[in-house]
């Protein structure tokens, strides 16, 4: 989730925006484990939506990449889902072209919510030792790139893009956008499709918004 002020819409590629006054749909219309009813509000995005958007966006990495050899950087946890299934259609469009993107894929873990409020203690963990990136061209997956990027720019690979299933519109800036972006939301805090509340949810594949009733239940 990359959060910014929303003052340049036209950065994007087309970039799915998603209103400020969306409601949702309501969660009747969809499934979901039934172990979180009530602790939902809403469905913002429903998970056939963020298939068929990756499938784009992985046809616009193939546009822009394609003959590279690339190292995926998969941000953990939140990336995860979104990781896969971006290097899955990949895959997909690499087997059915004469265009191929030959991939190798990294993991790397940051960690800086507790509750819904993000921590100022940002660290990374794992794969700290980024020297196989130097001269590979990279697209990350995840959140709090600044830090990230400043760490795998140290290491100085070739070109580095970034993609990012969702960016957020905040009152403050954080200057630092991914060059492939799956959906613009309002500011309010989500959760499924690996985006967690303390570990919560990753379980749900639909792009949801948590209730008071969630909050409470899963508070740490
Ligand atoms: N949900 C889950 N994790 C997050 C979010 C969010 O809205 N924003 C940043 N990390
Ligand atoms: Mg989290």
């Amino acid at each position: 989730v990359f959060l910014y002020n929303g003052c340049c819409p036209a950065y994007f590629r087309g970039c799915v925006c998603i209103s400020d006054d969306w409601p949702g749909y309501s969660l009747d219309l969809f499934s979901y484990p039934a172990h979180y009813s009530g602790d939902l509000n809403s469905v913002i995005i429903p998970h056939g939506v963020i298939m068929d958007r990756t499938e784009r966006l992985a046809r616009n990495i193939m546009d822009d990449l394609w003959d590279h050899d690339i190292v995926v950087l998969c941000v953990l946890k939140g990336g995860y889902q979104f990781c896969a299934d971006l290097v899955d259609r990949i895959k997909d469009l690499s087997h059915n072209s004469t265009q191929t993107i030959a991939m190798r894929v990294h993991f790397i873990r940051l960690k800086s919510y507790l509750n819904d409020k993000s921590t100022e203690d940002l660290h990374i963990v794992g794969a700290e030792d980024l020297s196989f990136l130097a001269g590979k061209a990279i697209v990350g997956t995840g959140k709090t790139m600044k830090t990230l990027l400043k760490h795998v720019e140290s290491f100085k690979p070739k070109l580095i893009k970034v993609a990012g299933l969702l960016v957020k519109r905040v009152p403050c800036n954080s200057a630092c956008l991914p060059d492939y972006v799956g959906f613009e939301i309002p500011n309010r805090f989500v959760v499924g499709y690996a985006l967690d509340y303390n570990e919560y949810f990753r379980d749900l594949n639909h792009i949801c918004v948590i209730s008071e009733t969630g909050k409470k239940k899963y508070m740490i």
